[in-house]
């Protein structure tokens, strides 16, 4: 029997469930969880929609940042216009939370993922991109076999070499036939510019997000001499938001991480002077498992529970004033705390905060963001759309 369409993914619910409204709950939590400070989500959410909203393009911001549905939710009430998902079991988890306005940023390649989309589109708002002539002709044949017309984009590549359209000439030709076909509904051009929005040095990027926007005008143009109009160009990242609207490509931003504000994003200056328009609202809590020395003590977080390929966590909340300590990844579920100066409120049970190097792949090592408010959990949320493909 073919299983009911739905969300493919059930948490199962979280150990600290009890501590929600409880006083102080934030530090009787059991760990490693990840912690999400609300306020300094919400200040992020309305930040980032006042500032697209200021520059006059469209928010649909990339769910593959959070997963999480109460999120989405969230951006959508503060004013963006949909969500971006990366594949199409990310669509099929937010279209059947009622999301509206999905846009999958990669090309659906397989079969198998094509008839999903085109069954997912008969009964949701939900559009992919397409960057090759024979992923569109399949698509266009499963569609008309079904009834069912299409919302696309056609993916330009900007330079990152990843997904997208390379050469602009033939960016025009997938173009024209994507706008004939009565499959489809063309509703534009996704352009992510994904080399650039961690490119440290604040000029280089600019000068990137400005040639960037140079190419995106000349298929604009190009197609607009075919007769085919292109309204809304989708793209842009954290990294460049205060750059790529502004150089007149995109008109439609998919930020994500600003949500969030990860630590490796904190290392680049998003504005000129560097003044940090988004916070940090994304943390890993872990206990201190074990103490035997006086310069080192263990706790419950190790490869597992954070990403090894990324920065070593900073310990930002839990150390007594004085405290000097860095956190190191040690083995699959414990991490080093190695003690510089004081450390006497290090001893087993005691809970640390680390903010997140970087947070999409993080977020999918969890089932639950834990919602805090100062010292208290006021809800916990399920990450919806972990691991699904
Ligand atoms: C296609 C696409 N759009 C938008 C984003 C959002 O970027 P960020 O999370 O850096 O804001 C990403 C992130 O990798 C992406 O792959």
């Amino acid at each position: 029997m073919t299983p009911p369409p739905g969300p493919r993914y059930q948490s199962r619910p979280s150990p600290n469930a009890h501590l929600i409204g409880q006083a102080g709950g934030r530090s009787q939590l059991s760990t490693p969880c990840l912690i999400l400070d609300i306020d300094a989500m919400e200040r992020n959410v309305a930040r980032m929609a006042a500032h697209c909203a200021g520059l006059g393009v469209t928010l649909r911001p990339h769910g593959k940042a959070h997963k999480c549905v109460e999120i989405a939710r969230r951006q959508i009430a503060g004013g963006a216009v949909g969500l971006c998902v990366v594949n199409i079991g990310e669509a099929e988890v937010f279209a059947a939370a009622g999301i509206p306005g999905i846009l999958i940023t990669s090309p659906l390649s397989t079969e198998a993922k094509m008839r999903r989309f085109v069954r997912l589109a008969a009964g949701a708002e939900v559009a992919t991109v397409v960057d090759n002539p024979d992923g569109a002709k399949a698509l266009a044949e499963m569609a008309r076999a079904d009834g069912v017309r299409l919302p696309i984009m056609l993916d330009l590549d900007l330079g990152r070499a990843r997904t997208g359209v390379t050469e602009i000439a033939d960016a025009i030709d997938l173009g024209k036939f994507l706008a004939s076909d009565p499959a489809f509904d063309l509703r534009g051009m996704q352009a992510y510019a994904g080399h650039l929005s961690h490119e440290p040095d604040h000029a280089a990027r600019r000068s990137g997000a400005v040639f960037a926007a140079a190419k995106i005008r000349d298929v604009v143009d190009g197609l607009a001499a075919e007769g085919v109009e292109i309204k809304t160009v989708s793209g842009g990242s954290t990294g460049t938001c205060f750059m790529e609207p502004q150089a007149g490509g995109i008109t439609e931003a998919q930020f994500g991480s600003y949500v969030f504000m990860d630590a490796e994003y904190d290392e680049i200056p998003l504005t000129e002077d560097d003044d940090r328009p988004f916070e940090p609202s994304l943390f890993v809590a872990v206990s201190v498992d074990s103490r035997s020395l006086l310069n080192q003590a263990t706790a419950d977080g190790g490869y597992k529970h954070f990403l090894g390929k990324h920065a070593a966590p900073q310990i930002v909340r839990g150390l007594a004033d004085g405290t000097v300590a860095a956190y190191a990844l040690w083995s699959d579920e414990h991490g080093r705390i190695d003690i510089e100066t004081g450390g006497g409120e290090l001893a087993p049970g005691r809970i640390l905060e680390c903010w997140v190097p970087h947070c999409d792949p993080t977020l999918n090592l969890y089932d639950h963001l834990h919602v805090v408010r100062g010292d208290d959990l006021i809800d916990i949320w399920s990450i919806d759309a972990r691991g699904v493909y």
